[in-house]
């Protein structure tokens, strides 16, 4: 069943578990990440960004989220991930999406808020629950790179002000993850979640989640973090499964016999990123 965003992560506020938000593009990866959901009985996050709707159509995008969700026999939100533009997110909400993330981090505090407010004055009134980043999280999803030097961590006393003036319902912030593949080990810095936690006392979401050691995301579960976006750990995971699949039957031809490994591994990920984040058994 589609459900809103705003309600899935209240209860993984109240319970202090996460809930993964795993980036889809096309049939085989909605299909992996609804029958892992299904499989492990827990509530599922399907989100698009504005490169997965530009490669697939917003049409396709959410005429596939919405199929799952009301065949799925757990709670689906079909969210966008990093909309950066107005009218970006309003398509999306038009389209019925349960979810929405307006990504102002560009612009410095005022604008942001003023962003966010923006669209929270349109979402909040046909239901659609939304989510905004303050802080700048380092790396490279689809088309919005930051470099290392630009990232900033959250600042908790911005969070605060933040908050108050937007009524946003989860709040990303930037504590020390990148989007992309990590060269080095990341650092995470959990006093700062749980301070913002301990100010806010709302869902949290931490981008760029691909790569993070387990008991990072523990760690950072346990601090307060309530939505886990992962994007690039799938694409290791399905284009593995299509590497294998050729490599070991290099005369295939059938888009079918080529894709379920894709579809296989990243159903197996996907299952192993629930069991980490607490999600199991929730939905
Ligand atoms: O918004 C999407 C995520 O933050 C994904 O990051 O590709 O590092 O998993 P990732
Ligand atoms: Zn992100």
């Amino acid at each position: 069943m589609l459900v809103t965003g705003r309600e899935l992560l209240q209860d993984a506020h109240k319970n202090n578990y996460a809930v993964g938000a795993f980036n889809v593009n096309n049939m085989e990866i909605v299909q992996a990440i609804i029958e892992a959901a299904e499989e492990m009985n827990s509530p599922v996050i399907l989100q698009a960004s504005q490169g997965g709707l530009k490669y697939a159509g917003v049409e396709y995008i959410a005429a596939l989220g919405k199929l799952a969700a009301e065949k799925a026999k757990v709670p689906v939100v079909l969210h966008l991930d990093h909309g950066t533009d107005f009218d970006q997110v309003m398509l999306c909400i038009r389209n019925g999406f349960s979810s929405v993330m307006i990504d102002g981090s560009r612009f410095d505090l005022e604008g942001n808020i003023e962003i966010t407010k923006k669209v929270i004055e349109v979402a909040h009134a046909v239901g659609v629950s939304v989510e905004a980043e303050l802080g700048k999280i380092g790396g490279t999803e689809d088309h919005i790179t930051v470099d290392a030097k630009d990232a900033t961590f959250t600042d908790p006393d911005e969070a605060k002000r933040f908050v108050d003036e937007t009524n946003v319902d989860y709040l990303a912030i930037a504590v020390g993850t990148a989007h992309g593949v990590y060269k080095g080990e990341p650092k995470l810095d959990f006093d700062r979640i749980k301070t913002i936690k301990g100010m806010l006392n709302m869902p949290l979401v931490l981008h760029g989640s691909s790569g993070v050691p387990d008991e990072a995301i523990k760690k950072a579960v346990a601090n307060g973090i309530n939505k886990i976006n992962i994007d690039t750990d799938l694409r290791i995971a399905f284009a593995d499964g299509i590497k294998q699949f050729l490599k070991e039957n290099p005369d295939n031809i059938d888009p079918r016999k080529i894709l379920t490994p894709a579809k296989d591994g990243m159903k197996e990920a996907v299952k192993e990123k629930m069991v980490l984040f607490g999600s199991v058994g929730r939905a």
